[in-house]
């Protein structure tokens, strides 16, 4: 089936899709609380032991054609993904614990679940890594690689790579490591040319998780950034993904605060209602937030949990309503918590004749359980887009948005934030590649 018209709307065709068949491996960089829930918890499922709440792509529905067609089928029954059961993981970690002591240590799971867990867990151990301190500076690792230069050390990262594909049939590489600190683009990484010079000249602002990408990108393979450093975000990166046919799709796991803010922020601008403050604030215990606790890490945190805001509100557009806002974000290491983050949001609205009022949002959550999830769903849509001839060489996956604080979009298009809009992308997406119209919710043909 190629391109077609079907109820008015232009699809692709599907049969050009490669099937999902044999091995994905997934190579996991940093096997920190996020990466050892997300591989513990896929295990878990396979198992039998639990269910994988808060996958879409394991437990959502698709609905395809009219309301009244009664057609929803779950989306891993419709689009060809990758089946959890021929997933293999690997990874990279500063540290040498295996999968087991490495979640144990984050302490995320119980005991008894980790323990039905530890035969498979314990046989994961990290390969060494690619660090620097000077860009994650709360953290000293031992199991590192030494090269010559960065560009040495890419290739030993390249190496990596070529030696896991050998055992399975397709790869895509996740960051689940550490907060780099804040790095703004600069020449270096405005050409493939002008990147790969820098990493030669140790250039200083190319940062560890550059060359992880770098190293993806070479060899073809997608590359989902959990966190929010400068990583894939910038010209060379993009492309080298277009050029090699290796998907990207923004960056930093869209999981608690944000996540409610870009729910209540659309209701807020859909409703006409004016915001004059946003205070957000967070207590984490956890390394990760160990690692904010840094300024310069905490920085690259802010600015990527700062922009969604903005970006909804449109306050050119709504100067009224959004012009003055404050909005303001703080995070505070406080280890008694651990993983269980506690984030607090002050709201400050205004209705009527502008008359005040206040919304409190108190989020008891658990970081990486709401993590692990959308580690696992990225990791196989960035596989079906590899799979996908329409999606695979352009570059930059926007329709994968919805899982991401700091969504990327093409040079000149503004990012779209709220997470109701990236929901239906991402399914109007899958529609398309698969072949089925696109819905619009305009449903005036209910009424002829
Ligand atoms: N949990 C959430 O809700 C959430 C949401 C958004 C983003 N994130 C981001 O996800 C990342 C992981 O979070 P976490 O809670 O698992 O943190 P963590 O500190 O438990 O794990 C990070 C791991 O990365 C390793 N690491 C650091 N630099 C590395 C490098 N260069 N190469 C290989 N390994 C490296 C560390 O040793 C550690 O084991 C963080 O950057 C965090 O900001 C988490």
């Amino acid at each position: 089936m190629g391109i077609e018209e079907q109820g008015g709307q232009k699809t692709a065709g599907t049969s050009t899709i490669a099937p999902a068949k044999g091995k994905l491996g997934v190579m996991v960089v940093g096997l920190g609380a996020v990466a050892t829930t997300f591989i513990a918890g896929v295990e878990a499922v396979r198992k039998g032991l639990a269910k994988p709440i808060g996958s879409l792509t394991q437990m959502g529905t698709i609905r395809l054609g009219k309301r009244t067609d009664n057609t929803s089928p779950l989306i891993k029954d419709f689009a060809p993904l990758a089946n959890l059961n021929d997933i293999v993981f690997t990874g990279w970690d500063i540290f040498d614990d295996n999968v087991y002591e490495a979640a144990a240590h984050a302490e995320v799971l119980d005991k008894e679940m980790l323990g039905q867990l530890k035969p498979y867990l314990e046989t994961i151990k990290p390969l060494p890594a690619v660090f620097d301190q000077y860009y994650v500076k709360r953290l000293n690792g031992t199991h590192i690689k030494k090269g010559k230069n960065k560009r040495d050390l890419a290739n030993q990262l390249i190496a990596d790579i070529q030696a896991f594909k050998k055992t399975v049939d397709r790869v895509v590489i996740i960051w689940c490591a550490s907060t780099e600190i804040f790095i703004k683009p600069t020449a270096v990484h405005e050409t493939i040319e002008s990147f790969e010079k820098g990493m030669e000249n140790d250039d200083i602002a190319i940062a560890p998780s550059q060359l992880y990408a770098y190293a993806a990108m070479s060899e073809g393979v997608p590359f989902a950034n959990g966190a929010p450093n400068l990583t894939v975000d910038f010209p060379a990166m993009v492309e080298l993904s277009k050029k090699n046919a290796a998907p990207i799709c923004g960056k930093d796991f869209k999981t608690g605060q944000t996540m409610m803010k870009t729910v209540l922020a659309p209701a807020f601008k859909a409703r006409m209602l004016g915001v004059s403050g946003w205070f957000s604030t967070n207590i984490l215990g956890n390394r990760d937030g160990e690692v904010l606790d840094d300024p310069e890490s905490f920085k690259t945190k802010e600015e990527s949990k700062l922009g969604s805001l903005d970006y909804i509100f449109q306050p050119e557009l709504y100067p009224d309503l959004y012009k003055d806002l404050y909005h303001k974000i703080r995070i505070n290491y406080y280890p008694p918590r651990g993983d269980k983050k506690e984030a607090w949001d002050n709201i400050d609205i205004f209705g009527w004749l502008g008359y005040p009022m206040q919304i409190k949002v108190n989020f008891l959550c658990r970081d990486s359980i709401l993590a692990a999830p959308i580690a696992l769903d990225l990791v196989l849509f960035m596989d079906l887009a590899k799979r996908t001839p329409s999606l695979r060489s352009i570059g930059i996956q926007e329709w994968l948005s919805f899982y991401l604080k700091s969504p990327q979009s093409a040079p000149g298009l503004y990012p779209e934030h709220d997470l109701f809009i990236q929901s239906m992308k991402l399914k109007n997406t899958l529609r398309h590649i698969m072949g089925q119209d696109l819905i619009t919710h305009l449903g005036l043909e209910y009424y002829d």
